[in-house]
């Protein structure tokens, strides 16, 4: 799908000529003497339209317009979040086989950030997933054009260019969770990695057993050792500034099938389990993004990847396992085995001297409970770092909500035979579980992104959402776009 920003006057618009024109039309809109203005101004005031997001009137073939269907839609307030809302009421017709060329046309100067939305949502709309499908071009995406109309492009350029790259990097990310675990294994989502070396600035490594066991990944090898596929520990970089820059580093959970292992899971929805690497798929999504947009400032991604199965060989409950730290671990719950193939990836990112540290994981469903669909839990025990987050999830609409990290949260993880388990009780689950990680970061600039609820829908419209690229992308495009000293110094300031 190919994205076009023009600057066009509404009476510019009228005349371009494409199979859909869409005119966002805001509260309290103001006519001019352009024929849409005209149309747009006569439905309001005869009642056929409202400017509410996603209320429309689709009028066919309009004498005297270039476009073949125009829609009115109303778009509020017409910020980032009520165009997004408006665009989305669009998207039957956005699927459309019939419609392959649209136009966007803002009706007044917007917020840059709503031009990054409707970059987004168009293409968020028209997604079609079809890779183990056989009559995938039947049920491809039509959409193969889309002009974002606006008074003036300069001053949207940026973040039409944030949009553009955004909708290539969350796709990246959907596509891989959304492939079924037989066709996402370990191998292949390194095989998905290696393939971004395709592009500049981009390099990739890929450990097998044999060098993940020289590392001493105890905790990660021990959730691999019940399955078939053999595990990978994927190493990527991104390499936009000076070498002597530390890295911010982006660690994935990389579960390409949950079973639950030995402490099995009940059946229903179990298949839901393949959107378990949805961090490693946020992971890939962003260095996949990193390729469009070049910005300066370095990053390293790091998924350890595996299935969790339950087999004659699988780890037990009971079991204890000494982590790539030194510390050893009671397994009491192998469905707890998100935290412990992170725990050695957090190690391993320590030793890279890092800046900051940020793992994604859909660690529990817990935070499903807590927090449902809408915010991603975020852990993190520097205040900088959370400020950051939390404020590039509002600004990229992939929003996060700050949980606690109090000691005592971390009681429940004692061991009479190791030096800490692998779950505490059922109370605080979420928690729990981000205490259990942070004792593998030390006092590394750290937080972590609990997106349980928000990685995947279930129900009728299931499928992967490519959650938090955008977040971690405005988090990174943030740190590149400041002075590194004052990066630094801020990711210094300490919460506790
Ligand atoms: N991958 C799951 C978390 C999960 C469950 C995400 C449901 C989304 C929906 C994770 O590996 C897991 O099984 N966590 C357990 C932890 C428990 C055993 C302490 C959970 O949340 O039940
Ligand atoms: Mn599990
Ligand atoms: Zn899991």
């Amino acid at each position: 799908m190919n994205f076009e920003l023009k600057t066009l006057s509404l009476s510019a618009a009228a005349s371009h000529p494409c199979d859909l024109l869409v005119m966002l039309v805001p509260e309290g809109f103001t006519p001019h003497s352009d024929a849409l203005s005209v149309l747009a101004a006569r439905a309001l005031q005869e009642g056929d339209l409202e400017t509410k997001p996603g209320k429309m009137l689709q009028i066919y073939a309009p004498p005297g317009l270039g476009a073949r269907r125009v829609v009115l839609l109303g778009c509020g307030s017409a910020r980032a979040h009520a165009v997004r809302q408006a665009v989305q009421a669009l998207t039957p017709t956005l699927k459309t086989p019939a419609i392959e060329q649209v136009a966007v046309v803002f009706a007044a100067a917007p917020e840059p950030a709503a031009v990054e939305a409707v970059v987004r949502a168009v293409a968020d709309a028209s997604y079609v997933y079809t890779s183990t499908k056989t009559k995938a071009k039947a049920q491809a995406r039509a959409l193969s054009r889309v002009v974002v109309g606006v008074p003036s492009a300069s001053a949207v350029r940026s973040a039409f260019a944030t949009g553009v790259a955004l909708v290539a990097g969350i796709e990246y990310a959907r596509e891989w969770a959304n492939r079924p675990a037989n066709h996402a294994t370990p191998t292949r989502v390194a095989e998905a990695a290696k393939a971004l070396t395709d592009h500049p600035g981009i390099q990739c490594k890929v450990l097998g057993p044999a060098q993940v066991a020289k590392l001493g990944m105890g905790a990660f090898m021990a959730v691999a050792q019940g399955s078939e596929q053999p595990l990978r520990f994927i190493e990527l970089r991104y390499d936009g500034a000076a070498g002597s820059q530390a890295p911010v580093v982006l660690v994935g959970k990389g579960i390409t099938f949950d079973t639950g292992g030995i402490s099995l899971k009940p059946a229903a929805e179990m298949d839901e389990m393949k959107f378990d690497m949805g961090g490693a798929a946020s992971v890939l999504g962003v260095f996949r993004a990193l390729a469009e947009l070049r910005p300066a400032i370095n990053v390293v991604g790091l998924i350890p990847a595996c299935e969790n199965m339950p087999d004659g060989k699988a780890i037990k409950p009971g079991d204890v396992v000494t982590s790539m730290s030194g510390q050893t671990i009671e397994i009491l719950n192998t469905d707890a085995e998100g935290r412990l193939v992170l725990c050695d990836a957090l190690t391993y990112a320590a030793r890279l001297k890092p800046a900051a540290v940020v793992d994604i994981a859909t660690l529990t469903g817990a935070c499903v409970v807590a927090l449902g669909a809408l915010r991603s839990g975020l852990f993190s025990s520097d205040d900088a770092l959370a400020q950051r987050l939390l404020a590039a999830g509002d600004a990229a609409l992939d929003p996060c909500w700050r949980m606690p990290l109090d000691d005592e949260y971390g009681e429940g993880l004692k061991s009479h035979f190791a030096d800490m388990a692998n779950v505490a009780g059922r109370a605080g689950g979420a928690i729990t579980a981000a205490k259990f990680l942070q004792r593998f970061v030390g006092d590394l600039a750290w937080a972590h992104l609990d997106i349980a609820g928000t990685a995947w829908k279930g129900g009728t419209a299931k499928g992967a959402t490519g959650r938090p690229v955008a977040l971690l992308v405005h988090y990174l495009l943030g740190l590149a776009s400041e002075p590194a000293t004052k990066r630094r110094a801020s990711s210094r300031v300490r919460g506790e």
